[in-house]
């Protein structure tokens, strides 16, 4: 059943500016999101469950080719893949970014162009590699020393395979420790200051079933300032630069990865894209002109900036717990569905939805339902005092990272994905059942 609301008048811009926006209230105490109320959402999919915007997401790959209209933008398919996101980035013009056969396999065989995918991994399986080859990836993005003479093998003497290689170009950025990827202290990439990824490039070039397109590098995620970015640039022109006086090649593409930082709270920092692309350019611009170096390609991954303001996590309170002086409101999901808070310590900013919530707000802890003391969603937001078992909350900026890391912890079962457009709701990915979880469970 499809029910198409009237548009509403959109609430104060500050409450809602981390939600889509898209959202307004209809009612007071009812957002709607993409047309459609979220309680009915609630209503319709049962919680906890997973809203997408597909209007927001559309609109968010327009901005980045606005923003970017020389570079090649791929979607960093690890924040969120299904079949329809992949089939709206197509759409919409940009590319993949993927990183395991599985990621790849789905975006293929739903009809993505592999050419417009690039492969990344910093232990590619042989599984992994072998699904690239098949299904004729573009690019694969070389991690590890050990990598090129496995896939100068796979592809063969007389096959063909374009390359980059992941370069840690020194710079220390991101939102928190555990996604910083630029410096050599981290799994990723080959270091330009210990000589590696010289090495591995000499060795590349020796190859000649490997075509090396370019350079790679990811400095981290929840960045929100253009500088390390204009390091960046610096660092792998200069690196370019030296290749082309020892090896006489220029190579054609320069890929930054992504990283964009987004806001998850009114008032917190996210990058200027507009910014970032303006000075991006014109350092890359002023560096090959330095080094005498044509400019090349820029490609970039942005993967939470697209796909995490365009969702919201829909969940019901079970309970409400006063213990000593906190106040704890337990929901149906928690780190099954959403694990970032308990590895990084991510703050939400969940909000009373369905109902008009006039109590005096007070401080509470958003936990979830499982056995883990550490199974927080919010510490420390304000909730009406009047929260109850059966209310309904909603958490925004949840599109990114949060199914795509869902575990099977306790078997409840990973939530629906539910799209929303133009008043219109419709199942993008069904709830995992009891039965799912049983036909994989096949030692009985
Ligand atoms: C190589 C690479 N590119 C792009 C991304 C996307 O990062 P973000 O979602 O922060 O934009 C990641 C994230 O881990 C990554 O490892």
């Amino acid at each position: 059943m499809t029910t198409v609301h009237e548009p509403a008048v959109a609430t104060t811009v500050d409450e809602l500016s981390v939600w889509p926006a898209s959202t307004t209230e209809p009612h007071q105490g009812e957002l709607a999101v993409g047309g459609v109320p979220l309680a009915e959402i609630a209503d319709r999919f049962g919680t906890p469950a997973y809203v997408l915007d597909e209007g927001e997401v559309r609109e968010r790959c327009r901005t980045y080719r606005h923003a970017f209209p020389e570079a090649d933008v791929l979607y960093a398919a690890k924040a969120f893949l299904c079949r329809a996101m992949a089939h709206w980035m197509d759409e919409e013009g940009l590319g993949l970014d993927v990183c395991s056969a599985g990621e790849l396999e789905l975006a293929v065989t739903t009809g993505f162009p592999p050419d417009r995918i690039v492969l990344h991994g910093n232990a590619k399986s042989p599984h992994d590699l072998e699904t690239a080859l098949r299904l004729g990836v573009g690019r694969i993005v070389i991690d590890s020393p050990s990598e090129i003479a496995r896939l100068a093998a796979a592809v063969g003497p007389d096959g063909h395979q374009k390359v980059m290689v992941r370069v840690v170009p020194g710079i220390s950025a991101g939102g928190h420790e555990k996604i910083r990827t630029g410096t050599d202290d981290q799994k990723f990439g080959l270091s330009v200051s210990d000589g590696y990824a010289q090495h591995a490039i000499a060795r590349i070039l020796d190859q000649p079933q490997l075509e090396l397109t370019g350079l790679h590098c990811h400095l981290g995620s929840q960045i929100t300032s253009v500088e390390p970015y204009l390091a960046a640039v610096r660092r792998m022109v200069d690196l370019m630069a030296r290749l082309r006086e020892q090896y006489g090649v220029t190579l054609p593409e320069l890929d930054l990865g992504g990283g964009h930082g987004i806001a998850y709270r009114p008032g917190e920092p996210a990058l200027d894209l507009t910014a970032l692309a303006r000075k991006v350019r014109a350092e890359l611009i002023q560096a090959c002109a330095a080094t005498g170096l044509t400019v090349p390609r820029l490609i970039i991954e942005p993967g939470r900036a697209i796909a995490g303001p365009a969702g919201v996590a829909l969940y019901h309170v079970l309970a409400v717990k006063r213990t000593g002086d906190r106040i704890f409101v337990a929901v149906d999901g928690g780190m099954s569905d959403n694990p970032r808070p308990a590895l990084y310590g991510v703050r939400y900013a969940p909000r009373l939805v369905g109902r008009h919530g006039g109590a005096e707000p007070i401080a509470v802890t958003v936990v979830g339902r499982h056995c883990e003391a550490g199974d927080v969603l919010a510490t420390d937001v304000e909730l009406p005092s009047d929260i109850r078992p059966g209310d309904l909350l909603a958490v925004p900026v949840a599109g990114a990272y949060h199914l795509s890391m869902a575990s099977g912890y306790n078997l409840v079962g990973r939530p629906p994905v539910v799209a929303v457009d133009g008043g219109h709701a419709r199942l993008l990915v069904r709830r995992e059942s009891m039965d799912d979880i049983r036909s994989r469970d096949v030692g009985l």
